[in-house]
């Protein structure tokens, strides 16, 4: 399984880079993607949280479709996407990222969302809509192309008390159950 970046690696915070048709083992890269994705029981993965600094991320809703309908059968793959416009109302929704294992906090978005992608046949999607969780999971693996992460969302006061568990996470002092890639291991420990 392909590791799972952490928490303070510098590839993290990098604008992904878009690809073209001839990027080398799209398809082994994109397979590889959902089998980590599989493996660490997310809903959504970005490539640079598999150390690639390019614009495509993957997402499978179905664990969400006894709740939302349209989450059954949602899975996709989205390359180079623009995110045209968000609107609607802000609200409040718990999430968590394979990067950042052990911490969720709730945080607030826009409801509706406007998205261009490629898809993995390279079939453009022109300006479709998406609402409510689905919007949220695509607005949430975007803000990883972007060098963004969740818990740059909440207030200084969260941020604050969040401190030492990230420092911890970066240092590979957490308890996780797939492969990590810790920026900040000492040698000679896992
Ligand atoms: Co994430």
């Amino acid at each position: 399984m392909l590791p799972i970046v952490a928490y303070g690696h510098p590839i993290l915070r990098k604008v992904g880079e878009e690809i073209t048709k001839d990027y080398p083992d799209l398809d082994i890269l994109i397979q590889n993607m959902f089998d980590a994705m599989y493996e660490s029981q997310g809903v959504g993965l970005a490539a640079p949280q598999v150390n690639k600094s390019i614009r495509l991320f993957i997402i499978d809703a179905s664990p969400y479709e006894d709740e939302i309908p349209e989450a059954k059968g949602f899975k996709k793959v989205f390359i180079n996407p623009i995110i045209h416009e968000e609107s609607g109302e802000e609200w409040l929704f718990n999430e968590g990222c394979l990067s950042i294992p052990n911490i969720r906090e709730d945080v607030e978005r826009k409801s509706i969302i406007k998205i261009s992608y490629y898809d993995e046949n390279w079939q453009y999607h022109e300006e479709e809509t998406y609402d409510g969780v689905l919007a949220r999971i695509i607005q949430h693996e975007y803000d990883h192309i972007e060098g963004i992460l969740f818990v740059d969302h909440l207030s200084n006061m969260r941020k604050m008390m969040l401190r030492k568990k990230l420092s911890d996470i970066m240092k590979g002092n957490v308890r996780v159950d797939y492969r990590m890639l810790f920026p900040r291991l000492k040698k000679g420990k896992r």
